[in-house]
């Protein structure tokens, strides 16, 4: 069973948002492979249309290009990317994406290919929880299933 055939199974049912990517970071890449039922509800698109698509589709006016520079720097490194984006779905609507994007490494130490967890958040009404741009946000709507407690366990979305 490769990477992708295994995220494709454990994904499909999952409430956030999975993507993934090949490993080619310039453009025309990198480019989707995979996208759950999730994610496609997140960016009001149907999963399988995105495949062979680059994830910059969803970027726009104010999509903010500092932010794009770490993504990229992290991917060229081939370090975690945890951060905040604006993006914007088919029908134009605008929303806040937490972005949680990880390597996934072969046996020969290349990059095999990119998984991003991603979820809707809004800002948080009242006083941050914490200080950082964490605190400001809070995920859109909470999910509770299995898969939701096991990303949690793996640190997904957390700060660190
Ligand atoms: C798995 C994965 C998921 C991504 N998801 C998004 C996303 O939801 N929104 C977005 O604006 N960029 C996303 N990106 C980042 C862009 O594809 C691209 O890497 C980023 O714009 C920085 O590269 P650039 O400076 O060449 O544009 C994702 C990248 C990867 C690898």
């Amino acid at each position: 069973m490769t990477a992708l055939e295994l995220i494709r199974a454990l994904a499909r049912d999952a409430l956030v948002g999975i993507v993934v990517t090949d490993a080619r970071i310039d453009q025309p890449g990198p480019t989707i492979l995979y996208a759950n039922p999730a994610f496609g509800r997140l960016v009001g698109r149907d999963p399988d249309e995105i495949v062979g698509l680059s994830p910059r589709f969803m970027q726009g006016k104010e999509t903010r290009r500092a932010v794009l520079d770490a993504y990229r720097h992290a991917l060229a490194a081939g370090q975690r990317f945890h951060g905040y984006l604006t993006n914007y779905r088919a029908d134009g609507t605008k929303y806040r994406a937490e972005v949680d994007c990880r390597p996934f490494y072969d046996a020969h130490g290349r990059i095999d290919c990119f998984v991003a967890f991603e979820r809707e958040v809004v800002r948080r009404i009242g006083r941050p929880v914490s200080t950082g741009v964490a605190g400001r946000y809070e995920p859109a709507s909470v999910s509770q299933d299995l898969l939701t407690d096991a990303l949690r366990a793996l640190g997904v979305f957390e700060a660190i």
